[in-house]
């Protein structure tokens, strides 16, 4: 049997995704051990292997097939746009993806003005307001803390992850239009999904059984 490799993007949602696959039986105890620096375990008894990788390259190793299947949030699927099935919504790290800024940038949006836009995610935003919005902007990539950049004066609006709302009413800040609802999903490489058919969907219907479960 092939070992199918599970790649888990970094960070708050590994855990609770971690949590989900054991509810399924698909466990790694190695990888539980918090000090070790091993970067992939496996779970020799069920032929599987499991790594930890940044958000953003979890679609890549799911597109080229270093890794059959791949969790990783929607707001990472949407920007870096690779060619891979998503199979499964996990419900889980549930956010927003908004255009935010101060209430006085609220009519900027409505005139189509040449407004500049900061972002960590520059192919959503370009994506929203070229192709649904149609109004021309000047996206300014930033890699965090994007909030800061109306505060002072780098760009009009930002476009950016709204979890609670609370990093933006601590900054004089509002939700101005929301772009889509966001959530871990579950991916899987398009040749894997052919050679290991029966594998895959068993444990995406798994995963769907306990995801049923929990809602209703
Ligand atoms: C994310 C996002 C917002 C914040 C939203 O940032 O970019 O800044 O969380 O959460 P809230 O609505 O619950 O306040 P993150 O903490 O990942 O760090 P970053 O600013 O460095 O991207």
């Amino acid at each position: 049997m092939k070992y199918i490799t599970i790649a888990l993007a970094k960070g708050r949602l590994a855990k609770k995704a971690l949590e989900m696959l054991e509810q399924v039986g698909i466990t790694c105890e190695e990888m539980k051990d918090p000090n070790s620096r091993k970067l992939i375990f496996t779970n020799e008894e069920l032929k599987l292997r499991f790594f930890l990788a940044k958000a953003n390259d979890v679609p890549t190793y799911v597109e080229y097939g270093a890794a059959d299947i791949g969790v990783v949030g929607k707001d990472t699927i949407l920007e870096e746009g690779r060619k891979m099935y998503e199979v499964l919504d996990l419900n889980l790290g549930k956010c927003r993806m908004c255009v935010a800024g101060p209430a006085s940038a609220k009519e900027l949006l409505h005139h189509g003005e040449l407004i500049r836009v900061a972002t960590k995610y520059p192919n959503i935003a370009k994506d929203y307001f070229y192709n649904k919005k149609h109004q021309t902007v000047e996206i300014i990539k930033l890699n965090g803390s994007i909030e800061l950049a109306p505060i002072v004066g780098l760009a009009e609006v930002i476009v950016d992850i709204v979890e609670t709302g609370s990093t933006l009413r601590e900054n004089g800040l509002e939700v101005l239009e929301e772009i889509c609802p966001l959530s871990a999903r579950v991916v899987v490489n398009q040749v894997s999904m052919k050679m290991e058919h029966e594998r895959i969907t068993k444990m995406i219907n798994d995963l769907r059984e306990v995801l049923n479960n929990l809602i209703y």
